[in-house]
């Protein structure tokens, strides 16, 4: 399985965001990473719909949505017609998540689902055999540039490991203070969509800082711990 870069556009100036998907479409983006925040899950508000939909139409590649939101099941549609091909959920908020993830399947929309620092990957026990992939949350979400939570390397593995067992192939994707330093390290413990805001967008050129930190994930593979 090869390793996907998703520079999250939340650290990008939003005033220019085509410029900004551009920059690192030519640093060799695999995915453009949206975070969807609703002022309730997460103490943040960002963008909606209409926002993807203008992505949309400027972006060459796949649209990764991650909804930090109270109430996703009422947005999917909304969100699968502005053109994601990714959705991701938070287990946190869903008491029907096998309904959700299969109403995200329907819409033609990869789904994932997100566990938070503090949720324990056995949480993702009875889904893990329905969801095209899951995301490990190595920051509370909620804002850009905060610091990689440790432990969030372990919980790869292990969530690696609940995929294998559940005859799952789909991808462990890991979100939140990834940069060049941490990258190796969270390839190796199985992540292959790598999600990277502040690294990327509060550099001075974001375009370099992709292709930098693709080639330093990528590297990662041939460690003899690389899966
Ligand atoms: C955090 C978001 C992340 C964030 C990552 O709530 O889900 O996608 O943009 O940004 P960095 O890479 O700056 O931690
Ligand atoms: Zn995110």
């Amino acid at each position: 399985m090869s390793v996907l870069i998703a520079p999250s556009i939340l650290s990008a100036d939003f005033a220019a965001l085509g410029d900004a998907i551009a920059a690192v479409q030519d640093g060799g983006a695999d995915l453009i990473h949206v975070d969807v925040m609703d002022g309730h899950f997460v103490p943040n508000i960002t963008i909606g719909p209409p926002v993807v939909k203008s992505i949309r139409r400027v972006a060459k590649v796949p649209l990764d949505v991650h909804l930090m939101i109270q109430d996703p099941d009422r947005y999917l549609e909304a969100f699968a017609e502005a053109g994601a091909s990714m959705i991701s959920v938070h287990v946190e908020v869903l008491p029907h998540l096998h309904r959700t993830v299969h109403a995200i399947k329907a819409l033609g929309a990869k789904a994932g689902v997100v566990l938070n620092p503090s949720t324990p990957v056995v949480a993702l026990q009875e889904i893990a055999p329905d969801v095209d992939f899951v995301l490990v949350m190595s920051v509370n979400p909620g804002f850009g540039g905060q610091t990689f939570i440790p432990r969030s390397e372990s919980k790869v593995r292990e969530v690696r490991a609940l995929l294998d067992g559940a005859g799952n192939r789909g991808p462990v994707e890991i979100d939140g203070g990834i940069d060049r330093d941490n990258v190796a390290r969270v390839v190796a413990a199985g992540a292959h969509i790598i999600v990277a805001g502040h690294a990327i967008f509060g550099s001075s050129d974001p375009e370099r800082a992709t292709r930098e930190l693709k080639a330093a994930a990528l590297g990662a593979r041939t460690l003899p711990a690389a899966r």
